[in-house]
Order: C-alpha cells, then structure tokens, then sequence
C-alpha cells in the first residue's frame, strides 16, 4: 500500500500513528483517524482525502457565489451579460464534478478490493458470533479446530495478521473496530471474513455498527493488541480449563452458581462444562475473572459491577435475556468471589 502512504505524505495530514508502537496495551482512543493497523490507515488516507477535496469543492463554490452576488450587486439595475458562465457552468458545474466524483469512487473502490483481499495464510483465525447483544469469540487452531470459547474481548498478537470469521445467530450485526478496520456485518446463515494486523500494542474499543435491537448501543467489545510473547501467555490460560474454587467464599460461589447460572452459562473443567449448547446461549464464562469488562464492554468488570449484574441486570441493560437471579446477600457475595476468582 505504498501508494496510500505516499499520498498522505503529499496531503500533509500528520505521519501515520508509529509513534504509538508501545509495549504496553494501553486504552486508545476509539476513532477511524487514529489508524493502529494498515487497514485502517488507507481507510483513513481516503477520509482525509475525501475532506480535502469537499473542503476544496465547498470553498469553491462559496467563492462562485460570493463573486455572482458582488458583481450583480456592481451592476445594479443593468443587465449582467451572459457572456463566459455558459462555460463556467459546463466546467465547473459538470466536468470538475465529473472527474472528482469518479475520481473519488474509483479510489474507494480500489481500496475496498485491496481490504476485501484473502488473509495470508499464517493469519490467527477467530470466529466472532453476535448475538443480542454480546459477542461470542472463539479460537481456532491451525487447523481450523476450536480452542476455546471466550466473550466480548479479542487479545490478538503485535504485528500477526488476524482473521475474523463472522457469523450471526439471531439478527444482522456489523462488526467495527474502528483503530484496526471498517465495518463487515455478521450476517445469518452467511460467513463473512474480515482481516488486519495491529501494528501496535493498545486496547481497542469496538462495537456493533448496525442496528440490532434495544440494545444495540451496549454491544461492545475490546480487541487488546499485545506483544506475542504476552499473547502467547494469554492463549495458554485460555485453553486451561477453570481454575479451581480456592476460599470457602469461592466454593460456596461456585456451589451457587452451579445451582442458578450453569444453566446457560459454560465453565469449562466444572459441571456447568458443556452448558449453553441447547438454544440457550450465554456468554462462556471459563476465565470470566480475566476480563476487562462485562455485559459486552458495558461495565468495567469490577466486584460491584458483577454483584449488580448478578442480582439485576435488567437495571443496567434492559432487555437483555438474563433474568434477575434473586440471591441471599451472602449467596451474592459469594457467586462475585466466584465469578472474580476465574482468572
Ligand atoms: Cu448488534 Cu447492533
């Protein structure tokens, strides 16, 4: 894509975000003008250059009209002559639209056909599912066998390309990242693939960018870009099944849980193991205590936050198809240590 940085070199529009290349994953601002991966760069080369040029067009045609009302306003009551805006209005009415709108399109499309093209081969393949109103995330090796189920949070490694495999259960979503790439809908019965590649550390906030339902404004998640070393630790906690209760407070959570939750949540390497495959599907919740956030990037995932959640989700996310699980303060309490305890 050398031609995309060149041109942004020529718009003089700010040096692409390298600057950024940390080792940590920090929060980084949510925007499509803060380009952290190729894809997203040429995505903004196109925005600047489509502004320049509307700025350019708009100014212009301001200034027209601006020199029409002077010189009508210098001619008072005589008639203005005609003469030269039959040709002002065959070129700068017709032609110059012509050929920058065409322009414009042509360049649009170009990109689209180079961000459509097939990942490389050594990609890290994940299937993202949406659903009202979360995202299921699972890991595939490389041989297109699932590692394990995760929720609402991608960790993707510095510098390898990533394969999002999407598909919908219920409704059309659209997945959206804005820092690392534009927007493909997950789409019923249909598989769309979307690629990139972080070139920096960062946690990326993404979200749902069609409208699904009430809840369509709290369907977030996180794509955190890390170094592969730390990736790597991360996939290998990942594949271990949970880890086990290890206070009176957390066995005591994780006998509650058993009895509420585990009818539709998953905890791998408990009885609740195998759970959400019989139409009802929640979040898989094996390292839940490992998250970021929960109720898909709803809430930070703090103890109050999940003793909330647990109790009354309906308050924080009306709609969403987790009843209220009406718990003994000392149940409630004991289910939050559970919950955190899932590293
Ligand atoms: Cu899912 Cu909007």
């Amino acid at each position: 894509m050398s031609w995309i940085g060149a041109l942004k070199t020529v718009l003089v529009i700010g040096a692409f975000a390298a600057s950024g290349a940390s080792l940590s994953a920090k929060s980084v601002e949510q925007s499509a003008l803060n380009p952290a991966s190729p894809q997203a760069f040429s995505i903004d080369v196109l925005w600047w250059l489509m502004f320049w040029v509307s700025l350019v067009a708009l100014v212009g045609t301001l200034a027209v009209l601006a020199i029409g009302l002077w010189r009508a306003r210098r001619a008072g009551n005589q008639q203005l002559s005609a003469v030269g805006s039959r040709n002002l209005v065959l070129v700068a009415g017709l032609a110059i639209p012509l050929v920058v709108l065409v322009s414009l399109v042509g360049g649009s499309l170009i990109l689209g056909k180079e961000l459509s093209a097939e990942p490389p081969a050594n990609a890290l393949t994940i299937e993202v599912t949406g659903w009202r109103w979360w995202w299921q995330v699972r890991y595939l090796d490389s041989g297109g066998e699932p590692m394990f189920t995760t929720a609402n949070e991608l960790h993707i490694p510095v510098g390898r390309p990533v394969k999002v495999s999407l598909r919908a259960a219920d409704v059309i979503h659209s997945f959206w990242v804005p820092n690392l790439h534009g927007k493909t809908d997950l789409v019923p019965g249909h598989v769309n693939n979307s690629w990139f590649q972080a070139s920096q550390a960062g946690v990326f906030r993404g979200q749902c960018a069609e409208y699904c339902g009430t809840q369509h404004a709290l369907m977030a998640f996180l794509v955190i870009a890390e170094p592969e070393a730390e990736f790597e630790r991360w996939l290998e906690n990942q594949k271990r099944p949970a880890p086990a209760p290890q206070t009176a407070a957390a066995r005591l959570g994780q006998q509650v849980f058993m009895d509420k939750c585990s009818h539709c949540h998953n905890i791998r390497g408990t009885q609740a193991e195998g759970q959400g495959t019989d139409g009802i599907v929640a979040p898989d919740l094996t390292h839940f205590g490992s998250r970021r956030t929960l109720a898909a990037a709803t809430k930070p995932s703090s103890r109050g936050h999940i003793a909330g959640w647990v109790s009354d989700s309906q308050s924080i996310k009306p709609g969403n198809f987790m009843p209220p699980i009406p718990l003994t303060p000392e149940h409630l309490t004991a289910v939050t240590t559970y919950l955190e305890s899932l590293k």
